[in-house]
């Protein structure tokens, strides 16, 4: 069957009003990248005539500015589902343009199969190579692609001819069975292939093939600065101790990394600190560093769910794919973030938190409790699962305006259930065995930057009562409040609420 070559505008032309869109990728690696445009440009000519036109639009997790970027602006995005870290989207999502649902980016793909969110009336899937049967190679991000291009009714491909060499071999796609039927997910290193390195998509689904030559346009980190270092330093510390006290095995365990600068740091650190050995990562995305640190022989395997490489790093990657070939696969996010499998193979979960607080509770999306900056991505995936469960952040913000250590946090991603060790460029909490007060204690101590310490005591001691979780409700918050009334936390005063 021949699949006919369409533009990017007639491909947008297929999608209503009130679609359900899915798409290929994780991040800004193998989203679309043509057909977006084309459909902001197509919903901005119907609003100028008055015609209404949003689609509820789902990811594997973040995208790009083609994406979420283009779609914001076009005023053309009703519902968005899970992850996004887009200054455009972002500012929609809090002014209320955008609805928007903060997934746990393994549930997506399984909430979807289940019909929790109706049908995918159109896929958009971004493909590096195809054969007339339907069967295709996917980009740099795998995402929910294997799950969407099933459930979907129409699918456009866009065909990209950025990639010089083939990503054939790279990618596992595979899709577990729903209850009651499903088995275990049978991963148990890191570099087992369970799917299949090609999808096949049914090609009487195929509406047409568009072609694009648009490179992922991810920016290189900026290089760290004393903070970040620090914290990177304090991690990388921490994890020696641990293998010296023999609390991590001495094989090591397989690494799991967020996304950022921190991450970029930590992952330097460890490829540089002679007491950590060689490892494996198990985790949702690689940016530049894991390749430094594989081309150095510190990180042998990476078990990801896309390759977020600056697009320099992913033109060295390319040149030097023959390489990386036996080094890397890429998984659909619920299985490169599956709790189960996080769980089997003993993780060391190092995530970012906007802010914690004194008993180890941490919000990683909600500017004082009411902004969502991105979401809440695959942290809990990881973090609730892992053999250690780190955190970490810059001990304050904003020239010290902000504290990151608080109270109360005025939102909750990560319960003190889940968070064992938190790091900031101050120091390291190890709250594994520790009471709240223990906790609160630690935290302020080793992890508060000293400008905030005496405030945060005042504020423990105001609540010490006889009680397991000491807090003063009327008073919690009042680091948010000063912040909200004065522009500055340190203006605090406890005084006012007791
Ligand atoms: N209150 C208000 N603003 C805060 C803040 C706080 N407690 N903490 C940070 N900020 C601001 C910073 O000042 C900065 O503002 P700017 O953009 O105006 O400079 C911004 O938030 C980003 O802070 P930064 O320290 O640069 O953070 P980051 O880029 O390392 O991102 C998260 C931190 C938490 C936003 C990000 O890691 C995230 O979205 N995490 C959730 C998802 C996740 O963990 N994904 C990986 C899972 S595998």
């Amino acid at each position: 069957m021949s699949i006919p070559f369409i533009t990017a505008e007639e491909a947008a032309s297929y999608i209503k009003n009130g679609d359900n869109v899915g798409m290929s990728g994780f991040t800004a690696s193998g989203t679309p990248k043509v057909v977006t445009v084309a459909l902001a440009q197509r919903a901005k000519e119907l609003h100028e005539k008055g015609e209404p036109f949003k689609i509820n639009l789902y990811t594997g997790a973040s995208t790009n500015d083609h994406v979420d970027g283009e779609l914001s602006r076009a005023k053309a995005v009703n519902l968005r589902i899970p992850y996004q870290g887009h200054k455009d989207a972002r500012n929609a999502i809090n002014n209320g343009e955008i609805a928007y649902v903060d997934a746990h980016l393994s549930h997506l793909s399984q909430d979807l199969r289940y019909g929790f969110y109706g049908d995918i009336d159109v896929a958009i899937i971004e493909a590096t190579e195809m054969s007339p049967n339907g069967e295709v190679i996917l980009g740099a991000g795998l995402g929910m692609t294997p799950t969407v291009a099933a459930l979907a009714k129409k699918v456009i491909i866009e065909y990209s001819s950025y990639y010089r060499t083939s990503f054939r071999g790279f990618h596992d796609n595979y899709i577990p069975l729903d209850p009651p039927h499903r088995r275990e997910i049978p991963v148990y290193r890191p570099s087992d292939r369970i799917g299949s390195t090609v999808l096949k998509i049914d090609p009487k689904k195929i509406i047409g093939i568009v072609p694009s030559n648009a490179s992922e346009s991810i920016h290189a980190f900026a290089a760290c600065d004393e903070v970040t270092q620090k914290i990177g330093d304090n991690v990388c510390h921490f994890l020696a101790s641990q293998l010296k006290e023999g609390k991590i095995p001495k094989e090591f365990l397989p690494i799991q990394s967020g996304v950022g600068n921190v991450a970029n740091a930590v992952l330097y650190g460890l490829g540089e600190n002679p007491e950590i050995p060689q490892f494996d990562m198990y985790t949702e995305v690689i940016q530049d560093a894991v390749m430094h640190l594989m081309e150095e022989g510190k990180c042998r395997f990476a078990s990801t769910c896309a390759l977020t490489f600056s697009d320099d790093a992913m033109l060295h990657f390319m040149d030097n794919i023959d390489f990386f070939r036996d080094k890397i696969l890429m998984r659909p996010g619920e299985i490169s973030n599956s709790p189960e499998v996080v769980r089997r193979l003993g993780l060391i979960a190092m995530n970012t938190a906007l802010e914690a607080d004194i008993f180890g509770n941490v919000n990683s999306t909600h500017v004082c409790g009411t902004k969502m900056m991105n979401g809440i991505g695959g942290s809990a995936d990881f973090s609730r699962n892992a053999y250690l469960s780190i955190f970490s952040c810059p001990s304050i913000q904003k020239g010290g305006k902000i504290s990151a250590i608080v109270p109360m946090v005025s939102h909750v991603d990560h319960s003190e259930h889940s968070v064992k060790i938190l790091v900031t460029e101050q120091g390291v909490a190890d709250l594994r065995g520790k009471n709240p007060i223990q906790r609160a204690e630690t935290i302020i101590e080793n992890c508060a930057h000293p400008m905030y310490r005496e405030l945060l005591w005042d504020y423990l001691k105001l609540c010490k009562k006889a009680t397991h979780t000491p807090h003063t409700l009327s008073a919690a918050f009042a680091l948010h409040q000063a912040l909200q009334e004065k522009g500055d936390m340190l203006q605090a005063d406890f005084a006012r609420y007791v």
